[in-house]
């Protein structure tokens, strides 16, 4: 079914209450993982799918960071927020399928509530294979199906939820697929929200070494 959320400006609902809506999860424990996981990246950083920018205020270290976003109306927000940040920041528009740089030239790649949004996140993890110099580190903050009875709501409700929030999805099983992808996580954490974010409560944090 044709995607009626999005026009050719991109998800403009869902860009324009992405923060309002996101904000009590940033300040109870967005911000302060988001902050421990990028806070102390060093030399040539890709954000990929970095939405309105919620990483850009933790960046302390970075040479650069290639902040990629397809979506015209997220970018936008992406592109305000760039001269608040306190590293050197290229927004670029492109799919996480498709990554803008030469093979092995990317020291970290960030991917932060994103891979249950891309099309293809095997593709997505793939292309930051690519990328990522040998040593260098794949970072990632994501929310999962889980377990038990949240499992069987979340897939009861994907269907529609993909629909009213710009395509995420919440049955993907996001660690198997990073593992797949040739990535042995060298820390995770798994980690409950309480009270649950709607239907999102269990997530995922995650470095691994190309
Ligand atoms: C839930 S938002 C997360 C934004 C940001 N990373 C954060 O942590 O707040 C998901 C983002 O993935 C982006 N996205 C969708 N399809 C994508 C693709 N194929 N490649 C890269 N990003 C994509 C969306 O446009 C959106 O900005």
């Amino acid at each position: 079914m044709a995607d009626r959320t999005q026009d050719r400006h991109g998800h403009r609902i869902f860009a324009a209450l992405y923060d309002r809506m996101t904000a009590p999860a940033e300040r109870a424990i967005l911000g302060p993982r988001r902050a421990a996981l990028v806070g102390e990246l060093t030399g040539r950083v890709m954000d990929v799918g970095a939405g309105t920018g919620a990483n850009l205020p933790h960046y302390r270290r970075a040479d650069e960071v290639i902040a990629v976003e397809p979506d015209p109306a997220m970018r936008r927000r992406l592109t305000a927020r760039v001269a608040d940040a306190r590293v050197p920041v290229t927004v670029i528009a492109a799919d996480g399928e498709t990554l803008p740089a030469e093979d092995g030239t990317v020291d970290s790649v960030v991917f932060t509530l994103v891979l249950c949004t891309v099309p293809d996140p095997a593709q997505a993890l793939a292309e930051a294979r690519r990328v990522l110099r040998p040593g260098g580190t794949l970072l990632a903050l994501e929310h999962v199906l889980g377990h038990g009875r949240a499992a069987l709501w979340r897939r009861r409700l994907d269907p529609l939820w993909t629909r009213a929030a710009a395509g995420c999805h919440l049955d993907r099983d996001t660690e198997t697929t990073i593992r797949a992808a040739g990535f042995a996580p060298a820390t995770i954490e798994h980690f409950s929200t309480s009270p649950a974010w709607g239907p999102i409560g269990d997530l995922f944090q995650l470095t691994a070494e190309r």
